[in-house]
């Protein structure tokens, strides 16, 4: 199994470019790909700029000014996909949308070389779903890939393999995982159930905060009090979402 080394990322969003950040910083050649030049320069302000990007993970001392410099060096963008076709694996980031992921999925497949693996960043669509897009031939090379926000900061990285994802590929990710500084858990693709493993256990406590709310037991700032100072969660469960939705600023 040779090491992922060049990697291209679909969609510079909130996930897509923390992803490339997150993977530059673990030593690897990231190209991404937007829509257009200003997205692309918004992929790029959040990188070197944002409120997790390389100069203030610098400032901070979460990484020395050279290693964010190198990492900032191993990034490219682009709009235009041929410029993907040699890398060794492509993450999809694009919107949460089964037939636009099914979509970009079928185009890179004619232009990105047969042996690189395909991941997708999907919260929770079946990765068995989305492997139809591609060729049979690809689909032992098929497999999600499910970040945490913001990418750079959190270490977990659920692996999603479908029956035909091979042993192999699981493996490849898992080195990468372990080469970017990150945790990775293998899970079982389950069609027809939305989300993964942690998305899953967290949105059923969220929705007993909720109900703790609408019960009239509790006000949004006490039950997120009780999480933070009970169980040491870093924010309250009503307190999250907003975050991962709109980007950290
Ligand atoms: N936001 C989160 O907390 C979070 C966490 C884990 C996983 N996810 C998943 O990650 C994926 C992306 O989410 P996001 O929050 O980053 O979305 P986002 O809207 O911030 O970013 C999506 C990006 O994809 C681009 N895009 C659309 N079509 C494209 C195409 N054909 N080629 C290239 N780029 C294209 C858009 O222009 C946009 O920049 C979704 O599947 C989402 O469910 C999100």
């Amino acid at each position: 199994m040779t090491d992922i080394t060049s990697i291209g990322v679909i969609g510079g969003g909130v996930m897509g470019s923390g992803i490339a950040q997150a993977l530059a910083v673990g030593g690897c050649s990231v190209t991404v790909r937007d829509l257009n030049d200003d997205l692309i320069a918004k992929s790029r302000h959040t990188i070197v700029d944002g409120r997790y990007g390389l100069n203030r993970g610098a400032e901070r001392g979460k990484t020395t000014r050279e290693d964010a410099d190198a990492a900032l060096a191993g990034l490219s963008w682009t709009t235009d996909l041929k410029d993907l076709a040699n890398v060794d694996m492509v993450i999809e980031a694009v919107p949460e949308d089964l037939e636009l992921k099914k979509k970009v999925f079928a185009e890179l497949d004619g232009i990105v070389g047969a042996q690189a693996i395909f991941a997708s960043n999907t919260s929770g669509l079946a990765i068995s779903d989305l492997n139809k897009a591609v060729s049979e031939g690809r689909r032992p090379r098929f497999i999600g890939m499910h970040w945490f926000s913001p990418a750079p900061v959190m270490k977990l990285v659920e692996l999603v393999h479908a029956p035909e994802t091979a042993e192999e590929t699981v493996q490849a990710l898992e080195s990468l995982c372990q080469r970017s500084g990150k945790v990775s858990i293998r899970v079982k693709d389950a069609p027809g159930r939305y989300g993964f493993v942690a998305n899953r256990i967290y949105f059923a406590a969220v929705r007993e905060a909720q109900k703790v709310l609408e019960d009239g037991i509790a006000s949004v700032e006490d039950i997120n009090k009780a999480m933070v100072y009970g169980f040491n969660w870093p924010v309250g469960p009503l307190a999250m979402i907003e975050g991962a939705t709109k980007g950290w600023q």
